[in-house]
């Protein structure tokens, strides 16, 4: 070729390669625009963003640089959007449609709502789409459908309401579908049974209706179905019993009825979880279940299940949990336990539930031999005597409703991780084994109800320092109630009715803040009910009647509410309030009504302060008068401010500096300071975040103050719950500096440290219990939610300048709200079924 021509071909081939480069150049730049514009608009939709993830999305880099963006390394456009678990919240801007080369969209665990938007239907190379546990209201868009690449949709935990759009079914590339813990309505669309691809099927938790449609026997792939929790009814169809891939099998509480077939051995060997709780299902436990080697949860109680338990489980080497409960098994069966014998080669077993059966018959020695992480036993409501084993690993026993009449074994101490034991409604006779005592694992119950148990209760109940509910009733016990209950500080229901129990109520319970029944009924206790009047406050049931209590009742708290309290059958009671019809006390009644008895209670409380009991009546019209005239006197809240930032505590106290360091307590630390704007002198209680329960406090702290107003509390003027300069938690709370410190130091100066030789005299004395007299008032009649301070002491009233006294530390303070008793039989309720629930949770 001669040389010009080629110079000229050559010219315009660079011409050529140029134009197209620079135009391809240019196009690839306005589409990146796109992208860039279509990311501005998703941030601009947010509303919350507390971690301050999106702050990276600014002009200073590249947006393919973006925190949880994904670009193609060739065009530079968006592949993916990835920003799972960072709070964000606010709307999903439908401009996410313009980014039309997404293939995964992952903002699961924020905090998004409103609808999701149909746009992304023009997303046609999305593969993958998990907007799980975040707050998507709406229908689940059709328009889904035209995503035809998409491969894993993934919805559960929204509020999503309407039916499944039967659109779903025509993605055909589609391999989990998960859609539950929602509010979806509807049934369960038959087309579903067209995704041949479907691998994962997961719709609990919803308020799906009719039945489960034959149609989707025809989806042979799935592994994992999960349909719990719904309102199904009819049978299962048998072409759904035959999905040969099946591992997860759930359909538990629907209104399923039916049997299950006998050939499920084969037809599903691949199962691992069987969870089939909760339904109407009736007829025999196929013995060809022990055929499936995979298995390993076989969940069938509150049905209808007649007959034997299969002897032959044993031959499930991974089987970890067999739950019959609550069925009709085991009638006239002469070795119905004989299963369990067969149980002891899993070595992977962990629990057992065969209670509210037709089991009889003595329990197989062998129980002691079943695995060592055994963890639950749930053998209750049958009739079965017992003997039981070494279970060290066991964290629930329940007994209850059996004929057990031996002792309790003290071996059972060995279960050092026992949280509930229920052994109640049996015959079991002797004293309870010292041993059981020490079992300070058991948080939920120990219930012994209903026995013939003898002896006296040991000091040593003292141990269960994280137990809810003590139920001894019922039984031959004596003795009186140990002064070491009192340490056991999370007991909300104690029952010891019906025993022989004498000797007074130990003062120690008044430690009880959170106690909420307590039956003393039928003893033969004496001594006086008063009982601490704060945590009267909490008990909604207080039963002592048949006993031998003399004296004065208390009008308040428990005692002012007829229908919690019953007394009846105590010979020498006199006073409370007047629904409670017993006589009047001799010493002279009260004029003025129920305020009195808090005053009196006050005084009594802080008479250590007057040193004289004469003082006293003096003291009581003192305050009658007074604390009418100053108790409505309340603070404007406009200061309130729960925006202070560590830096300007930090400058308010010289970096924290140990020169202002004022006080010191379990929980926090205190810091005198000055803040920066009008040097008013303020308080910086710091907490120990470290320490367990702060955070608690300083909720209950923060929620009770920022409700509450009055001259006798100590003024707050905000909260700070923020990062410190090495970023770790700071939480702390601003109050009015109280320049003459607590009246613990007045009382006690040798206490601080102090050649003060400052004494008060009984006027300031009489002052500052009217001054406490009227913040209690105040927090008990006056707010809008009644407060119970609880922890009311010198150390906790702080003196100002003119020695006006203060209430302060709410840390332990209860809103007494309306408790509602459903809670508790909610809870129990939810604890029967734990198991179930915890399964509905793999969805
Ligand atoms: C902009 O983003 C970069 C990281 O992408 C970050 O380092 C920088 O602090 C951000 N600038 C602003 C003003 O937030
Ligand atoms: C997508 O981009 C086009 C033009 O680039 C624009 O007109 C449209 O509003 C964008 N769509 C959304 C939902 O932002
Ligand atoms: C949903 O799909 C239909 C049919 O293709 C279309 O007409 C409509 O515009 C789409 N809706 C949105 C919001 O993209
Ligand atoms: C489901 O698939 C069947 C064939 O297997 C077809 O006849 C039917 O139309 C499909 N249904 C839908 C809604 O696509
Ligand atoms: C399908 O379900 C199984 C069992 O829960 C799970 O391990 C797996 O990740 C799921 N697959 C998809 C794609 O969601
Ligand atoms: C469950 O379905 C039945 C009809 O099969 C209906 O009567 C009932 O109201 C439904 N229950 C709930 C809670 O939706
Ligand atoms: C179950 O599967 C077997 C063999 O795969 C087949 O013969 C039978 O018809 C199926 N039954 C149903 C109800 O689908
Ligand atoms: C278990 O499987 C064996 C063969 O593997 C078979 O002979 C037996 O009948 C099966 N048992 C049941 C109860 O199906
Ligand atoms: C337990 O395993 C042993 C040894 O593998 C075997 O001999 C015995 O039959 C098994 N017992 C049961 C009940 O399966
Ligand atoms: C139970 O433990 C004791 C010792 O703690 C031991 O002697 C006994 O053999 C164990 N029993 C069984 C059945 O493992
Ligand atoms: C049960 O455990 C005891 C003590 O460990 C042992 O002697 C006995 O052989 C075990 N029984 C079986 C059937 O494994
Ligand atoms: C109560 O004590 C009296 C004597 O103090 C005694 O006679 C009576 O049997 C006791 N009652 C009970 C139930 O223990």
């Amino acid at each position: 070729m001669p040389s010009n021509e080629c110079n000229l071909f050559c010219f315009h081939l660079i011409l050529l390669l140029f134009l197209h480069c620079s135009s391809s150049f240019i196009s690839h730049a306005l589409d990146s625009e796109t992208d860039r514009l279509s990311l501005l608009s998703f941030k601009d939709e947010l509303t919350d963003d507390p971690l301050d993830v999106m702050s990276s999305w600014n002009d200073s880099v590249r947006f393919c640089e973006w925190r949880g963006i994904t670009c193609s390394s060739r065009r530079a456009r968006v592949t993916m959007l990835s920003l799972p678990f960072q709070k964000l919240g606010g709307t999903l801007s439908p401009a996410i449609a313009n980014l039309t080369f997404l293939r995964a969209i992952d903002l699961r665990g924020n905090v998004f709502r409103g609808p999701i938007p149909a746009e992304i239907g023009r997303l046609f190379r999305l593969r993958s789409l998990l907007l799980m546990e975040n707050s998507f209201g709406g229908e689940i868009p059709a328009n889904l459908s035209q995503c035809t690449q998409l491969e894993i949709i993934n919805l559960n935990f929204n509020s999503l309401i309407g039916k499944i759009p039967t659109e779903l079914s025509r993605l055909p590339n589609l391999v989990a579908l998960h859609i539950s813990a929602n509010q979806l309505t509807g049934g369960i669309p038959p087309v579903l049974g067209n995704i041949s691809t479907l691998l994962n099927l997961s719709i609990a938790q919803n308020y799906l209706g009719g039945t489960i449609p034959d149609n989707l026997g025809q989806l042979v792939n799935l592994q994992f179905l999960q349909v719990g929790s719904n309102n199904l009814s009819g049978t299962v169809p048998l072409s759904v019993f035959n999905l040969s891939r099946i591992s997860i099998f759930g359909v538990a509480f629907n209104r399923l009825v039916g049997s299950l077939p006998s050939s499920i051995g084969t037809s599903l060997p691949n199962l691992k979880q069987l969870l089939i709780g909760v339904n109407g299902f009736s007829g025999n436990i196929p013995s060809s279940l022990s055929n499936i080697s995979s298995l390993q949860i076989i969940d069938l109680p509150d049905n209808q299940f007649v007959g034997r338990v299969p002897s032959d489980f044993g031959r499930i080497a991974n089987l970890q949990r067999v739950n019959v409960g609550r069925n009709l098994l085991g009638r006239g069966d002469s070795d119905p336990l004989d299963f369990i014998n067969s149980l002891i080669n899993c070595s992977k077993f962990e629990m057992l539930g065969i209670d509210n059966n037709h089991f009889s018959g003595p329990l197989p020695d062998k129980i002691a031999n079943l695995s060592t992480n055994v963890n639950r036993l749930l053998l209750g409501g049958n009739q079965i005597p017992s003997t039981i084993g070494n279970l060290t690993k066991l964290f629930e026993l329940r007994l209850d409703g059996n004929t057990l009449d031996t002792n309790i074994p003290s071996s059972l101490a060995n279960c050092q991780q026992l949280q509930l034991l229920n052994l109640s409604d049996n015959d079991l006779s002797g004293p309870v084994p010292i041993q059981i005592f020490t079992l300070s694992s058991l948080t939920v119950t120990f219930n012994l109800a209903r026995n013939f148990l003898s002896g006296t209760l040991p000091l040593d109940v003292g141990n269960f320092v994280n137990l809810k509910e003590l139920d001894l009733s019922d039984n031959e016990l004596s003795g009186s109630i140990p002064h070491s209950l009192g340490r056991c500080l999370s007991l909300e229901h104690v029952y010891l009715q019906c025993n022989s129990l004498n000797g007074s109520i130990p003062s120690s319970l008044s430690s009880l803040k959170g106690l909420q029944d307590l039956d003393l009924s039928r003893n033969n206790l004496t001594g006086s009910t008063y009982l601490s009047f704060c945590k009267i406050f909490f008990l909604q049931y207080l039963n002592l009647s048949y006993n031998q209590f003399q004296g004065q009742v208390p009008k308040n708290g428990a005692f002012a509410n007829r229908s919690a309290v019953s007394l009846v059958g105590n010979g020498d009671l006199c006073g409370g309030s007047i629904e409670l019809e017993l006589s009047p006390c001799s010493v002279p009644t009260d004029p003025v009504g129920r305020n009195k008895s808090y005053l009196k209670v006050v005084i009594t409380a802080v008479s250590g302060v007057f040193g004289s009991a004469g003082m006293l009546y003096i003291a009581i019209s003192c305050i009658l008068k007074r604390s009418r005239a100053r108790s409505s006197l309340a603070f404007p809240s406009s200061d309130w401010n729960s925006n202070f930032s560590y830096r300007e505590l930090e400058k308010a106290t010289s970096g924290f500096s140990s020169d202002n360091l004022v006080g010191t307590g379990s929980f926090a630390l205190v810091y005198k300071g000055l803040q920066s704007q009008d040097r008013r002198p303020i308080a910086v209680k710091v907490l120990k975040i470290q320490e367990k329960g702060t955070s608690k406090i300083y909720m209950a702290e923060c929620e009770a103050l920022s409700n509450i107003r009055h001259r006798n509390l100590v003024k707050v003027l905000g909260c700070c719950s923020d990062v410190d300069s090495a970023g770790r938690d700071f939480k702390a709370i601003v109050l009015d500096f109280m320049p003459n410190g607590s009246l613990e130091q007045w009382l006690h100066p040798e206490e601080r440290n102090v050649n003060a030789v400052n004494d008060l005299n009984i006027f300031q004395r009489l002052s500052i219990a009217i001054d406490v007299a009227s913040a209690l008032e105040y927090l008990h009649y006056y707010c809008h939610i009644p407060i119970a301070h609880c922890d009311v002491k010198p150390g906790n009233v702080l003196l100002d300048d003119d020695l006006c006294a203060h209430l302060s530390d709410f840390g332990l303070a209860k809103f007494l709200r309306n408790r509602v008793m459903y809670v508790d039989k909610l809870k129990a309720v939810q604890l029967e079924y734990e198991d179930q629930l915890d399964m509905l949770l793999q969805v």
